[in-house]
């Protein structure tokens, strides 16, 4: 059965739980068939009203702060990978009692903490996030090899041999991409730090295989890791975010107004971009609607307005069928990863419903937001 919207509160988001278990068989067959282990991003995707079914198929959970590596912890009761950039010294007993593998960024960090790793009364498998100096991402704000980035160690700042106690290296440098781009990274990689993956348990390949997107070559995929694990005896470990909950639901919203600026027609929604979509602008990019194109010469033809006062909250422009009235519901697709988690209350504008259309076709609303939301965090 289709979604039926009109059960559903604007604006709120709406996951389907059917596309993401598919997305789940898929990345779990290409787990198997790989070996690799493939764990959940909490940064792109942390719903955790869906981690028992994420744990269903997926071994696990990589973190990016003490919140992440804890909510792994309680709701999908098992220990996170963890990497931050730096980690604050009066957070970080808490944190490596949520963690199975803590990764550094620097040096520095690993020398500071090292001994309180070493010091817990349980193993923890530390790592260093390597910088190959190669990504192939056009957007600076989502490139970590941009000439200065703080991501990573360079390889002219480690020596020939890798310091006591580090067991993995970990590099992130793709978004939204394919497998070739993940082989081409690797010449990299190994060019650049061939001699330290001989040394290493573990190599973490970070994020950005979106391998639930149409067309990506999966065989190629599996084929690239299983050579690098004969190569180096070594365990491959993947990250992905957006790749989890790619294409598994909507941001439902609603039509408040319209109004004619200067002869562009603008339909003021119930959402904001900058405060629910930040990706849109940031990226940016333009989101698929439901029953609507790009501009076409004829059609009813609107501009999309976000409802903070923010002048570029909106987005260019899409036509319709029929001419849109107030009252009417707009779905935008595809809002599941990095929506909920990048969320404001910017303008103090509310924070969307989120929601399951479970796989029996009935309608869960698992959370609403109100004025306690916007006053606890300001
Ligand atoms: C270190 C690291 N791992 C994993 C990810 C997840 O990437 P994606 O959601 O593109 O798969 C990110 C995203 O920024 C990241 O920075």
């Amino acid at each position: 059965m289709a979604i039926d919207f009109s059960q559903i509160p604007s604006p709120c988001y709406v996951l389907e739980e059917k596309l993401l278990r598919k997305n789940l068989e898929l990345i779990n067959r290409v787990q198997n068939e790989s070996g690799a282990e493939i764990i959940l991003a909490l940064k792109g995707f942390s719903m955790y009203k869906m981690f028992p079914m994420v744990k269903k198929y997926l071994s696990g959970a990589t973190a990016s702060s003490l919140n992440e590596a804890r909510l792994i912890f309680e709701e999908m009761d098992c220990l996170a990978h963890t990497y931050a950039p730096a980690y604050k010294p009066e957070e970080f007993e808490e944190l490596i009692g949520y963690s199975s593998h803590i990764t550094f960024n620097s040096l520095n960090q690993f020398h500071q903490f090292k001994d309180q790793v070493d010091a817990f009364d349980r193993k923890i498998s530390m790592g260093l996030r390597i910088n190959p100096q190669y990504a192939e991402v056009s957007t600076d704000m989502y490139n970590p090899c941009v000439v200065g980035s703080r991501l990573g160690i360079t390889r002219d700042a480690l020596g020939d041999i890798l310091p006591e106690g580090i067991e993995g290296l970990h590099s992130h440098t793709m978004c939204e991409n394919d497998s070739y781009v993940l082989e081409r990274t690797l010449v990299h990689i190994e060019e650049k730090f061939g001699d330290l993956l001989h040394q290493i348990k573990w190599l973490n390949l970070g994020g950005g295989h979106l391998m639930t997107k149409e067309g990506y070559d999966h065989a190629h995929l599996i084929a690239t890791i299983k050579r690098l694990k004969a190569t180096y005896n070594i365990d491959i470990i993947l990250e992905p975010g957006s790749a989890i909950a790619w294409q598994t639901g909507y941001l439902r919203s609603r039509v408040l107004d319209i109004v004619d600026a200067q002869g562009v027609d603008v339909a003021i929604l119930d959402i904001s971009f900058a405060a629910h979509m930040p990706d849109t602008l940031e990226m940016p990019y333009k989101p698929k609607v439901w029953g609507a194109s790009d501009p076409i010469e004829g059609r009813p033809t609107y501009r999309l307005g976000g409802m903070t006062c923010l002048a570029g909250d909106y987005m260019s422009e899409y036509s319709f069928e029929k001419p849109l009235k107030i009252g009417d519901t707009i779905i935008f697709d595809d809002m599941i990863h990095y929506t909920m988690v990048k969320t404001t209350t910017f303008n103090g504008v509310g924070l969307p419903s989120i929601g399951i259309w479970h796989e029996d076709d009935s309608f869960e609303l698992v959370k609403s937001f109100g004025f306690e939301s916007f006053k606890e965090k300001i």
